[in-house]
């Protein structure tokens, strides 16, 4: 990202600016937003360019639409609560399409220092399947491109690699900030540094772990992924989710971890439950303990006493994936207890990667933690060593 153009290093001043944007955030049952950190986070860049007196044109995507216009993906509440977050800086103008004459004219029109946030991308067939003339389209309607659209990085989209073959394109301030709390918590952390992971499957995580194995002093594992594990050690693990086809796998992750000195911990005990049900009966039992027809769903009390423990003198924390079924109750208190024992913590710490920044939002925890990635995916490819596409085809700074 160092040889990557930054928004301040080209002139913005009076110009077309387009900016990806994220915000592909979630929605309820009536179009409601229900939490909007990616629309917060994109405001340091809009700011600085409305500072600079730009006509800001934002281009984001919104759901998985299938290349067809419906009501149901339309970025207008997006365009609402960002009018909110502007108040009356600047005017925020809802388009009805993302490229056309009457985009043209709509942008031509507008005012410097105004907003004009496109129509979802993804109601064209062409962003998703990368269409050149898609993209140069969208490039005519800007000077320069801006791409802060860390959580869509991982995608190779017309928005996010194509319209910079045409027009100047830096990062913006999101995208920076993202790739530089990456950076200090994983490739260039101070140490000791612990990873906890969890979340449901080993072969998601397979990459992360293999990639972590390398950089980090401890992994902590939880969720379901630590039944594979415990599996491949010899342990009976119920009812538990389990990938047979990874058992392989994992012993050999272990061998790896044990050659370049990371610890890898595992669960001691866990909660479990005959059915996976909101009301169901749960009991705690020790990891070599998990009854025959029982479903381990949870990390126990000893197991999250344990990894706080094993996180007390890290100078810096990764976490992703939460420790249970933490969407019921009854299994969401490992999860929780891990927020707090971060929380009190006094590392570095970067969360990302699909729910766990919910359990820190639900917890009303989020702001007491180093840096919450606005990355499901994106984050996850970072986690593995992957290069995002949407970075690298970003403009190269000149020698
Ligand atoms: C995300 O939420 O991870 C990004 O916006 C990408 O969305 P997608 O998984 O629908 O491509």
């Amino acid at each position: 990202m160092n040889n990557k153009l930054f928004i301040k290093d080209i002139n913005v001043r009076n110009k077309r600016v387009m900016v990806r944007t994220d915000y592909n955030v979630p929605l309820d049952d009536f179009g409601n937003i229900t939490e909007d950190t990616r629309i917060r986070a994109t405001l340091p860049t809009i700011n600085y360019l409305l500072d600079e007196g730009a006509k800001v044109i934002i281009a984001s995507h919104l759901g998985r639409p299938d290349g067809k216009s419906n009501p149901k993906y339309t970025l207008e509440p997006v365009a609402l609560r960002l009018q909110s977050y502007l108040h009356e800086r600047a005017k925020v103008i809802m388009a009805k399409d993302c490229i056309g004459t009457n985009i043209k004219k709509q942008i031509d029109e507008m005012r410097y220092g105004d907003v004009l946030l496109l129509e979802n991308l993804r109601f064209y067939p062409g962003e998703e399947k990368n269409d050149p003339s898609f993209a140069k389209e969208l490039a005519s309607l800007c000077d320069v491109f801006i791409q802060d659209a860390f959580g869509n990085c991982h995608r190779e989209h017309a928005s996010m690699i194509g319209v910079d073959k045409y027009v100047t394109s830096a990062a913006g301030f999101l995208l920076k900030k993202e790739v530089d709390y990456f950076e200090k918590a994983v490739n260039n952390p101070i140490r000791p540094v612990v990873a906890l992971l969890g979340g449901a499957k080993v072969s998601d995580k397979i990459k992360i772990i293999e990639n972590l194995a390398k950089k980090m002093d401890k992994i902590l594992i939880g969720g379901a992924m630590a039944f594979t594990f415990l599996k491949a050690q010899g342990f009976g693990v119920g009812q538990s989710v389990i990938e047979d086809k990874m058992l392989g796998v994992v012993k050999n992750l272990m061998d790896i971890s044990k050659r370049n000195g990371t610890k890898l911990y595992l669960p001691v005990d866990f909660v479990v439950a005959e059915k996976f049900v909101s009301n169901a009966e749960t009991k705690l039992v020790p990891y070599q303990e998990i009854p025959e027809k029982w479903i381990a769903l949870d990390i126990g009390p000893a197991t999250t006493k344990l990894f706080s423990e094993a996180i007390q003198d890290a100078k810096t924390i990764v976490w992703n994936g939460p420790m249970g079924a933490f969407e019921y109750d009854a299994f969401s208190r490992g999860t929780y207890a891990m927020v707090d024992a971060i929380t009190s913590s006094h590392a570095l710490t970067i969360v990302g990667g699909g729910d766990t920044d919910m359990a820190f939002h639900k917890s009303g925890k989020a702001f007491e933690v180093s840096f919450i990635s606005t990355g499901g995916g994106a984050f996850l490819k970072l986690l593995e060593g992957g290069v995002l596409p949407g970075i690298a085809s970003l403009s190269n700074k000149k020698n």
